[in-house]
């Protein structure tokens, strides 16, 4: 597995420390607001369980899982949703938590559909970031780290539902996928 990897981008350390600096600026700005963090499944999965453990003031979780890429590495641009929260996040503040965007498209229809049955806010943190491949106009909130537009696995981030559990994230070897 190791040897499908080009190269590591942030370690499991560098992550780490990451993490703990977005939790800790969301245990600030969300004090007093019980937010109702949503994990994007799958790749948020990773994120999400870190994250939480970072973050210091009361909240509850719900998980949601879509999907738009399947097996391929482009986005098909259609968006399904696989699980359905089991919360209603009416007069909710409504903390959602993704991996990675990429075009957006994951996200934009997720704000969409959360605001629609009336959250009373929502907020996107993301740890990772590829902005060149943006196709919708749409800015996380939070972020950890912008990557170069390669494909990327790891720390949550599958291809082909492999590598989810690297605890870094690297550069996928292009024979993996072009194969
Ligand atoms: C990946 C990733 C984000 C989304 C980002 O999920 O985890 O959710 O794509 O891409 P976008 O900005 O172009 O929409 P994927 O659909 O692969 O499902 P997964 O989380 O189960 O791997
Ligand atoms: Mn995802
Ligand atoms: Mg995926």
């Amino acid at each position: 597995m190791q040897n499908d990897i080009k190269e590591v981008l942030y370690s499991e350390a560098q992550i780490q420390a990451k993490v703990k600096e977005l939790g800790d600026q969301l245990s600030v700005d969300f004090e007093g607001r019980n937010p109702l963090v949503i994990c994007v499944l799958k790749g948020a999965f990773i994120f999400m369980s870190d994250l939480v453990k970072a973050i210091s003031v009361p909240l509850e979780i719900d998980f949601m899982a879509v999907s738009s890429y399947g097996q391929s590495t482009q986005s098909s641009g259609v968006v399904k949703i696989m699980k359905d929260l089991d919360v209603s996040v009416e007069g909710r503040d409504v903390l959602i938590v993704e991996d990675i965007i990429d075009s957006g498209l994951t996200l934009s229809y997720l704000i969409d559909v959360l605001e629609h049955r009336n959250a009373k806010s929502v907020t996107v943190v993301t740890l990772f970031d590829k902005p060149a491949r943006r196709t919708v106009d749409l800015q996380p909130d939070y972020k950890g780290f912008t990557l170069p537009d390669e494909f990327v696995v790891g720390y949550g981030l599958d291809f082909a539902e492999k590598y989810r559990n690297l605890p870094y994230i690297g550069i996928l070897k292009p024979h993996v996928y072009e194969k």
